[in-house]
Parts: C-alpha cells; sequence; structure tokens
C-alpha cells in the first residue's frame, strides 16, 4: 500500500526523514479492523514524531497519522478514534497508562489501510464528508475535550484562545461558537485575526495584547510564547488547559498569581470515543463543519507537511485517497 512514514528521526530537520512510497499492508489482527481510508489529516504531532518526540528511532519505520475516515471490512463508514488503549482498561482511554496514539506504537492512518482495535471505530454521519471527518478524532477531539469537558465552559462564558491559524484553534473557535460561548482569539498575523472573525470569534487581538476584562478560561496550544499572557488573562478562579508547546515547551509560572487569584492549570489530551462520538452528533445537529486548509492526494503529503511546519496555514491539511 502507499504510505507517509517516517523512517529516521532528526530534532533540526524533521521532513528529511519522511518517505512516500510502498509499505507492506497491515496482517488481520484478532479483535482488530482494517479501514480502507478515504482521507487523512496532518497534525502538529506528526511533525513532532519526525523529530522523534514520542517515537523512538527502534519503532521505525511507522506510518504516520492519527486522523482518519474510511469503510471498513464490512463496508461501513467509520471514523477511526485514534487513541489506542490497553484491552482490559477500563474507564477513560486518556488515562490508560498503556494508551497511545496511532503512529506512536501502531501504524498511523497516512496510508491506504490503517489496522485499529474494532471499538476503535465510530460510525461517521452521512451528513459529513470522509474530509471533513478526518478532520475531527485529534484537533477537534482535543478542543472539544478543552473547552467541555476540563474547562467546564457555559454558553455566554468567555473564552481566549491563544494563536488563530492552527487545527485546534480553529476548533475552539466555531466550536465554542456553535454552542454560545464568546471566543476571543489572539494571533502573530493581522489576516489570521481577520479570519478568526470570520470563523465566530467575537474579538481577536496582537498576541500579548491587553484585554477588556478577565476572561473564563484560556486554551493554549502555543505555550511558553504566550504563557505570561494566559496566566495574566485569566479571572479569579478562572481555568487555563494546556494541550500543546508549539512555542516552546519551558515556561516560568508566578506561583503567587495562581494561588491568590485561585487559578486552575489543567493539562488534556485528546478524548475519549464516547467524546468523539459526541462531538460527531454536535456537528451534525448545528450544521458546524471543520476549516479545511487545503486538500491534497496522499501521494503529494510531503507539501502538506512542509505547509504545516512553515506555521502558514489556518486549518487543517487533508490527504485524500480514490474510492
Ligand atoms: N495534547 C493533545 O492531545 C494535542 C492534540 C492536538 C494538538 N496538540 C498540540 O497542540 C499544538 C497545536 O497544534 P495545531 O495542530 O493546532 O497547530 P500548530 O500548527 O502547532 O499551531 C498552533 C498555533 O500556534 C501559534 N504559534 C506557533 N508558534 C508560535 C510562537 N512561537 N509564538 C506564538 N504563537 C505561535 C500559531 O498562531 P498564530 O500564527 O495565529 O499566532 C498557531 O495558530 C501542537 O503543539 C500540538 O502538538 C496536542
Amino acid at each position: 500500500m502507499l504510505a507517509a512514514t517516517a523512517v529516521r528521526l532528526d530534532p533540526d530537520d524533521p521532513l528529511a526523514g519522511l518517505r512516500i512510497g510502498e509499505h507492506a499492508d497491515p496482517a488481520p489482527r484478532e479483535g482488530w479492523a482494517t479501514v480502507r481510508l478515504r482521507a487523512s489529516s496532518l497534525n502538529h504531532h506528526d511533525i513532532w514524531s519526525l523529530r522523534g518526540v514520542g517515537l523512538p528511532e527502534d519503532r521505525l519505520p511507522m506510518v504516520l497519522g492519527c486522523d482518519g475516515a474510511g469503510v471498513d471490512e464490512d463496508g461501513a463508514e467509520v471514523v477511526v478514534h485514534a487513541v489506542v488503549s490497553d484491552p482490559d482498561y477500563r474507564g477513560d482511554e486518556t488515562l490508560d497508562p498503556k494508551r497511545s496514539l496511532l503512529s506512536e506504537r501502531y501504524d498511523g492512518t497516512l496510508a491506504d489501510l490503517v489496522l485499529v482495535p474494532r471499538r476503535n471505530l465510530v460510525p461517521k454521519p452521512a451528513g459529513l464528508t470522509f474530509e471533513e471527518a478526518a478532520c475531527l478524532p485529534t484537533a477537534w477531539l482535543t478542543a472539544y475535550r478543552m473547552l467541555f469537558t476540563q474547562a467546564g465552559v457555559q454558553p455566554g462564558s468567555t473564552v481566549l484562545v491563544q494563536g488563530a491559524g492552527g487545527g485546534v484553534s480553529t476548533a475552539l473557535v466555531a466550536l465554542g461558537r456553535a454552542t454560545g460561548v464568546r471566543m476571543w482569539v489572539t494571533s502573530r498575523d493581522e489576516a489570521k485575526r481577520a479570519r478568526a472573525l470570520d470563523l465566530g470569534a467575537d474579538q481577536a487581538f496582537e498576541a500579548g495584547a491587553r484585554l477588556p476584562e478577565r476572561v473564563d478560561a484560556v486554551m493554549e496550544t502555543v505555550g511558553a510564547a504566550t504563557w505570561e499572557h494566559s496566566l495574566k488573562a485569566l479571572r479569579q478562579g478562572g481555568t487555563v488547559v494546556v494541550t500543546g508547546a508549539t512555542g516552546g515547551h519551558q515556561a516560568v509560572t508566578d506561583l503567587r498569581r495562581v494561588f491568590f487569584l485561585q487559578q486552575r492549570i489543567v493539562g488534556s489530551t485528546m478524548g475519549t470515543r464516547d467524546e468523539l462520538e459526541r462531538l460527531l452528533r454536535l456537528l451534525a445537529a448545528t450544521g458546524v463543519r471543520p476549516v479545511i486548509d487545503s486538500v491534497l492526494p496522499l501521494e503529494e503529503a510531503t507539501e502538506g507537511f512542509r505547509r504545516l511546519s512553515g506555521g502558514h496555514v489556518f486549518g487543517k491539511i487533508v490527504l485524500t485517497r480514490p474510492a
């Protein structure tokens, strides 16, 4: 089958270890299902993997990709949940110490075929295209859990999103808007601020700008570059949810502010299969659809990786396969 594979790890030049070419088909396995993928989408996770973050050398070659939608062996249209937990684990899969994401221990979705535990398949709503569905299992699921599970935002809450263009940021704005949350966004880039407003943000600010008032929750995917601003933007008793550190992971925290203002700092990773089902229902009910930056055939995956690592995307990059 055709696949985008990590064949070498390089912290400084991640794309040097990316190969688009033939890879062995997955061998059938008891309790697992083979999905013929119609669309996959890229995440920053794929670039971290090529840098060697969460992917040791001895697991190479590894098919990259967490996100995918396609057709299972019975002809059902499915979305793949990317969190693979231990078969004996019960409860929130994201808290299983043995869990991995597709492409960390098991081959991922940037391929013609992917083998996943059968319980990781979620029916694709008919109203969503394969391209749209393939955007959801990582960035959109992460955004859903950040807003509704971890921060517990309510209609009418005010939420600040650091960064405007990333897959998670665009998902946060669209989901918050659809559920009556007042979404504020920062971005270093004027054009991205304008696009965030088009997407439904209530206000868009320059990175680090003083805000008109403190917010109920902050959604952090940028990290060190925006951390200080995030804590300053948060009201007493507010929650900052952290899921990423694209702009650096070593940040300084003024602990006096944290305890005096009783701020809550909450980490979040991906989401459960239940949350993915609820996210799909939310999209079906509201008509909200993922923001797609570009669609390319899998053969041109390298171009997609270049765009993502260049930081110029707005929304998701989708890779497709013919029916
Ligand atoms: N924990 C999880 O489960 C999980 C799931 C999904 C993603 N993530 C992580 O979340 C992060 C976001 O991923 P993504 O795919 O949505 O998008 P991304 O391509 O990593 O971009 C995120 C945002 O970061 C901003 N940004 C990047 N570098 C910056 C810098 N040096 N200073 C200020 N802002 C900067 C950009 O905003 P502007 O250009 O608009 O300023 C962009 O909107 C990644 O680190 C990813 O690994 C984690």
